[in-house]
């Protein structure tokens, strides 16, 4: 089924499809260049293998007995991934780490350098905080987190709708006792009077800031912004670099005295410490670490433009494929597990068919 149910989804004709085999060779059936992002989990290095995966155990990968042998294996998928991902495109690998005799390897920094050092431009190492995890060893601390990289091809020009996945304040500012406040209680008063105060700004140094102040009040007013902080020389503790070679804050302090920091009304851009539990039960039916809905949306909506095409080499229960599709885009998944793709097939089937096309 791969090659012609892939066809038609790059065509458009269809909004999934699911292949089974070894990524490897399914992904030789992708044209270059035509998908717009990538989101996997590939097994990690000595994962336990729960499936009964009809003689295709030598394809599986991180059964592997070294490190550089399970980052080879899987340099060979991911240079095919980056053969069919588009210039503008993203991939985003999420990855766990493995003790071995008692000794973290780091493998997925492991992974990110070879990655790099094949031409991938690393944007950011998203810390999956878990929020909660086994206690495994006794003379250790808890696991909690995985990375999620988020490589891309080029440099400049990749494709990130940052307006998308905006965190937009809930509180707005309001009036109290007839002064506009913002939604943290600042008012500017106090600020006011700070530089009053102060005898560590020069006469012209205290007009410059109280205009400053003046105008982020009428941002305010104006509904530009729904909040700010102020930073006079002297008057209390910066948390920034003093270096002002270094600290661009700095620089600010010492040549007019003080700085303003602004929040948007249209939001900031998340943190890259996604705190997001992970899908608690492992599915009964099949015994695989499921991606939660949540993960995946972020990725999806920045760096997948609606109906473009979204792919997982190591789909497993289909959870990527089937986030892309809620949000009118369109995924592919690959598995080396029949039993994997079936599943995903029925589940993506059974629900999400009659959402209509983009
Ligand atoms: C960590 S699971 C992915 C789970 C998936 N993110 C989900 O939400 O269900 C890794 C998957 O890789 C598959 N796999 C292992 N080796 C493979 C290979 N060579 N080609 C394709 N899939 C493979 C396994 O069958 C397993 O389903």
């Amino acid at each position: 089924m791969g090659r012609l149910m892939f066809n038609r989804v790059i065509d458009g004709g269809e909004r999934f499809g699911f292949a089974t085999g070894d990524s490897k060779e399914i992904l030789k059936s992708i044209p270059s260049n035509s998908i717009d992002c990538v989101i996997t989990s590939p097994p990690y290095w000595q994962q336990r293998i729960y499936q009964d995966y009809e003689g295709e155990l030598n394809h599986i990968l991180g059964s592997e007995n070294q490190p550089q042998e399970y980052i080879d294996n899987l340099m060979l998928i991911i240079d095919e991934v980056h053969r069919v991902l588009k210039p503008a495109g993203s991939f985003w690998l999420n990855l766990g780490d493995k003790f071995y005799k008692k000794n973290l390897m780091g493998m997925p920094w492991r992974v990110a350098i070879a990655m790099q050092d094949r031409g991938w431009i690393l944007r950011s190492d998203i810390i999956w905080d878990q929020m909660k995890g086994t206690q495994s060893a006794k003379d250790r601390f808890r696991d909690i987190y995985e990375h999620v990289f988020h490589f891309v091809k080029s440099a400049k020009g990749y494709y990130f709708d940052t307006d998308a996945i905006r965190i937009i304040p809930d509180k707005k500012p309001y009036e109290l006792n007839g002064q506009l406040t913002s939604a943290t209680g600042v008012s500017g008063k106090t600020y006011f009077k700070k530089l009053e105060e102060t005898t560590f700004l020069t006469a012209e140094e205290k007009a410059g800031a109280r205009s400053a102040l003046n105008e982020t009040l009428e941002e305010m007013r104006n509904g530009e912004i729904v909040d700010f902080r102020m930073t006079i020389r002297g008057a209390q503790r910066s948390y920034h670099s003093g270096n002002t070679k270094i600290s661009g804050r700095a620089k600010e302090l010492a040549d007019k005295g003080y700085y303003i920091i602004k929040m948007r009304a249209k939001g900031f851009i998340p943190s890259n410490i996604w705190r997001i539990v992970p899908e608690d039960k492992w599915r009964t039916d099949v015994h695989c670490a499921v991606f939660p809905e949540e993960l995946l949306q972020t990725p999806i909506m920045a760096t997948c433009p609606v109906d473009g095409i979204v792919l997982d080499p190591f789909s497993g229960t289909g959870s990527t494929v089937n986030a892309a599709v809620k949000l009118n885009r369109r995924g592919i998944g690959i598995d080396i597990s029949k039993q994997y793709t079936e599943l995903a097939e029925n589940t993506l089937n059974q629900h999400i068919r009659h959402i209509p096309p983009a």
